[in-house]
């Protein structure tokens, strides 16, 4: 008999849905794969207002009624108690800091988390989880992520009951680092940070395909992003960062860092998971301790995957998506 996974459908903790055109293709392919997401603000304009907010959870759930948004705001200097208590009030569940110039969309982001202080104070008392992209924007950038260890530190101390979110850990030094941390602190993994290291984006050609923010580091980092996400530890959940971008601008000489991953993370993350012989993690990683950190229920629905060999393809409506043209091992089962 063929093999089979059931599990809990997944939640994508960390995800980019984009506007327009693209999020058609992005709601689709994260309805397929996803109960439900944590949906990124760094579009343009960014969602800040209680308005923007509301218009782009009924433009995704106009195109996604099975999905469930888990929408977040960006946070900008200057940011009141107010302001944040009219985030809350529309919906959001987490505010995003982005450091000014770190990635897509964020020159209008934060300098020094002093410039948000008391939206940070107003995000604790009324309980919203903070979102932090951890890069320190002019390191070197295969330590930025390392560098901003000390700012998170910071922030930590400064709002002992903020629950914190280190996305998309890249560095091995960040598995230490959020494991050392209380409870209230917790880390995404990506399934590109998982699978890639720097060769595959400079080790041969040059792959704009395989460039986001965090850049994938090292073999001795994946590693560690491997045990901390076999390890079993509620700490450590699934977040895709699927982030698309055009294949004509991927190419274009200017590359924006971003991996477009909704399509096909899941299953690849059930091959991973399954060579490693960690098969029972599974199911807590993508669908459990995500949602639980936030508060949230885990879906009620469940997927189930088969053993069944099927081709990722090379582009989807012009994006080319993460491990383009290689095969995966599972599939849904329809
Ligand atoms: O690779 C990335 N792409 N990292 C980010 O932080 C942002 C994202 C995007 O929006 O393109
Ligand atoms: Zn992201």
């Amino acid at each position: 008999m063929e093999k089979e996974i059931t599990i809990l459908k997944p939640s994508d903790m960390h995800l980019h849905l984009r506007q327009g055109d693209m999020l058609k293709t992005t709601v689709g392919d994260a309805e397929t794969w996803f109960a439900q997401g944590v949906v990124m603000p760094n579009t343009l304009p960014p969602i800040n207002t209680p308005d923007r907010l509301a218009a782009y959870r009924d433009d995704i759930l106009s195109l996604a009624p099975d999905f469930k948004p888990i929408m977040s705001f960006k946070l900008y200097p200057g940011m009141s108690a107010d302001a944040v208590k009219a985030m809350k009030a529309s919906g959001a569940l987490l505010g995003k800091l982005y450091p000014a110039g770190v990635t897509t969309n964020s020159e209008d982001g934060v300098k020094s988390w002093h410039d948000i202080k008391d939206a940070l104070r107003a995000m604790c008392d009324l309980d919203l989880v903070l979102s932090i992209h951890c890069e320190t924007p002019d390191a070197f950038v295969l330590d930025r992520e390392y560098e901003y260890h000390r700012e998170f530190a910071e922030i930590a101390k400064a709002f002992p009951d903020l629950r914190m979110v280190f996305e998309h850990m890249s560095d091995r030094r960040s598995v230490d680092f959020v494991a050392s941390l209380s409870g209230r602190v917790a880390g995404t993994i990506t399934a590109h940070h998982l699978l890639l290291t720097l060769d595959d984006v400079i080790g041969a050609n040059m792959n704009p395909h395989t460039f986001c923010k965090p850049v994938v580091k090292g073999p001795e980092d994946r590693k560690a992003l491997r045990q901390a996400a076999f390890s079993g530890d509620k700490k450590f959940f699934f977040g895709s960062d699927s982030a698309p971008h055009l294949k004509a601008k991927k190419e274009s000489g200017s590359a924006g860092g971003g991996i477009y991953s909704s399509p096909c993370a899941v299953p690849l993350m059930a091959e991973l998971f399954e060579k490693n012989g960690r098969l029972d993690k599974f199911e807590n990683f993508m669908s459990v301790y995500g949602p639980a950190f936030y508060g949230l229920p885990a879906a009620t629905s469940r997927i189930t995957l088969v053993q069944k060999n099927s081709t990722i393809p090379p582009v989807i409506d012009g994006i080319v998506p993460l491990c383009a043209g290689k095969t995966l091992s599972w599939a849904l089962k329809a």
